[in-house]
């Protein structure tokens, strides 16, 4: 069964038990701080598992592209990945656990649907703590459907609890599904959740059931959500016998490609193989980022950097291979050629995908030259050391100054008969992290995004924004982008031309206006169709549901969004625009507050 067949067939598993397809989000999250990236199915349903009322109704599934870098250090191993698809399916206050955890193993062993023997499956519950009971309900659902007591394991909060990611928020037990891989247990303790690979983590049920209280207690909530996640890259390696997740049919042409231009097999040689596969995984979170329907491109600071880190150690893999010059442009093509089927966008950026590689490339191969002959020029000094050690700091400042990665100067180390005093580069690496943390990438949990009071007005005070721009400037604004924090909005939109003060202005007084005529805020739920026949505004068309809900601002603003959103816009407080500036080609942003 390929990935696509699994994709395919879990849909329509729950489609078939009355759940409805809801379209798949992008990779960046939009009006959520707490996460860079979208990190699981279920980051885009955080409004409606807080209690937002979902268009589509109570029971949903879908797939999710997510980005996790939290674990980037394991990628290569036969379980670990950056970029995954999430398979999910939901429960807004409908089904729990008893529901949730039949239809997972029905659909995980029935011959009909995944046809995985029993036999192999083990499950983990919460163990319980001070508060809060051990998961009784779960096990005594598994012991029902026939999993023996020796292979149902009790687990504490690290392995079987979901969120909140901030202090207070929807919260509870989860239990997990592991496929015994068949593989030598690493040792007595081996079990389910063990990074020896014997076990590979399938699907995670997780259930909401508390409300974490800012005095740190746990009250049971009234209406409880189900939110899964099966990985497809993980399940597709069971289902097809392998122990890999990168043995799995979507990897064999990206390595192929690898192999093609490195001119190296894989198969023989663990470090080749754990080098093409880095590149495999990098590459194909690239191309995803890249192509993303908000598209990042690589820079020093949030998703760009984390872009670029995983460009350049993609490159650097390359080296090891021996490549000396530009080389992902073939394994990006095989990517997008797997994936624009099911991912349409990829092939609608694929221009801009091979491009910014290529620059990336150039750009770091320059670093790169540049760093050599910087340190050409040091060695004669640093040859003088009796030691042969290269001082952390001279380290650092190759690689602060000139972005000189100190895996490649210990490589000339190296090739010089030297060492470097990796401690001393430490040191001086985490005092430059503690200044700069801003480029740091914040959370790599699901984040429960921030529903505050402010979060919405700032949230509601967007899209006042957004018309008053298409008023001012003209109807040519659309939005590219929007992230909003407790503190402020920030608002990207295609316009070439830098706004002018007056422009400026005038749209802040728009704004103020409408503020000031206390617009009451209605949301209603129709097609995209006919919120589009309507005048709603719309800019992400392909991953909107059938139904959506339409936020209407008195005769100003209607829009399509998710929400939530302040009841009236006089709630808002003073709207002032703090900055105007370029974000890309073609895109302006936009930084305002309200006081
Ligand atoms: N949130 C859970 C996970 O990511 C289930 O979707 O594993």
């Amino acid at each position: 069964m390929t990935a696509n067949d699994l994709r395919r067939k879990y849909i329509e598993f729950f489609l078939s038990r009355n759940h409805k397809e809801i379209a798949g989000r992008s990779l960046i999250p939009e009006n959520d701080p707490t996460v860079l990236f979208t990190t699981a199915g279920m980051h885009p349903l955080v409004p409606f598992i807080l209690g937002e009322p979902h268009p589509a109704g109570k029971r949903l599934t879908d797939f999710q592209k997510c980005i996790r870098t939290g674990d980037i250090e394991a990628v290569g191993d036969p379980s670990h990945l950056t970029f995954f698809e999430m398979l999910g399916n939901w429960s807004l206050g409908d089904y729990f656990k008893k529901e949730a955890i039949t239809m997972s193993y029905e659909f995980l062993t029935s011959p009909e649907w995944l046809g995985i023997s029993p036999d192999i499956v083990s499950v983990t519950v919460f163990a319980g703590e001070a508060d809060i009971p051990k998961d009784d309900e779960s096990a005594g659902v598994w012991r029902s459907l026939g999993i023996p007591e020796e292979r149902i394991y009790f687990l504490p909060r690290s392995d079987n609890w979901w969120g909140p990611a901030g202090e207070t928020g929807p919260c509870g037990p989860d239990t997990e599904m592991f496929i015994d891989t068949g593989r030598k247990a690493c040792g007595p303790d081996c079990r389910p959740g063990c990074s020896c690979g014997k076990y590979f983590e399938v699907w995670n049920d997780v259930f909401m059931e508390y409300n974490k209280q800012a005095d740190g207690s746990y009250k049971k909530m009234d209406r409880r959500c189900v939110d899964t996640g099966m990985g497809i890259e993980r399940t597709a390696a069971i289902l097809q016998g392998k122990k890999s997740v990168y043995d799995i049919e979507v990897f064999r042409p990206i390595i192929a490609a690898i192999q093609q231009v490195s001119g190296k097999s894989y198969g023989s040689n663990e470090q080749i193989d754990m080098s093409v596969r880095i590149i495999s995984d990098h590459v194909r979170a690239s191309v995803f980022i890249l192509g993303d329907e908000n598209g990042i491109v690589p820079s020093n600071l949030g998703q760009g950097y984390i872009l670029r880190r995983l460009i350049r150690r993609a490159i650097r893999h390359g080296r090891k291979l021996g490549i000396e010059g530009q080389f992902l442009k073939e394994p990006a093509k095989a990517v997008i050629s797997i994936y624009k089927a099911v991912y349409p966008e990829l092939e609608r950026r694929e221009a801009v995908i091979l491009d910014e590689l290529a620059k990336e490339e150039d750009r770091f191969l320059l670093t790169l030259r540049k760093g050599e002959a910087e340190f050409e020029k040091l060695l004669p000094n640093l040859l003088k050391n009796p030691q042969k050690i290269i001082p952390g700091r001279v380290a650092f400042r190759l690689y602060d100054t000139y972005g000189f990665p100190i895996e490649i100067t210990e490589e000339l180390a190296r090739e010089n008969g030297m060492t470097i005093d990796r401690k001393g580069f430490d040191e001086a690496f985490e005092k430059h992290q503690e200044i700069s943390k801003a480029g740091a990438e914040k959370s790599f949990k699901g984040g429960l995004a921030d529903n505050s009071e402010m979060v919405k007005r700032l949230h509601t005070a967007t899209h006042l924004l957004h018309q008053a721009l298409r008023r001012v400037l003209g109807t040519h604004v659309q939005q590219k982008g929007s992230n909003i924090t407790a503190e402020r909005l920030r608002f990207d939109f295609s316009h070439t031309a830098p706004m002018s003060p007056e422009e400026i202005k005038a749209v802040e007084n728009m704004v103020n206006d409408q503020i000031a005529g206390d617009l009451p805020v209605s949301m209603s739920i129709m097609s995209l169709e006919e919120a589009q026949k309507d005048g709603a505004l719309a800019f992400f068309g392909d991953k909107y549901s059938d139904q959506v809900k339409v936020y209407t601002m008195g005769d100003f603003s209607k829009e399509v969004c998710g929400g939530p959103h302040a009841e009236h816009t006089g709630e808002l407080g003073r709207f002032v625009i703090q900055k105007e500036q370029s974000s890309s080609a073609g895109v302006r942003r936009i930084r305002a507050v309200l006081e």
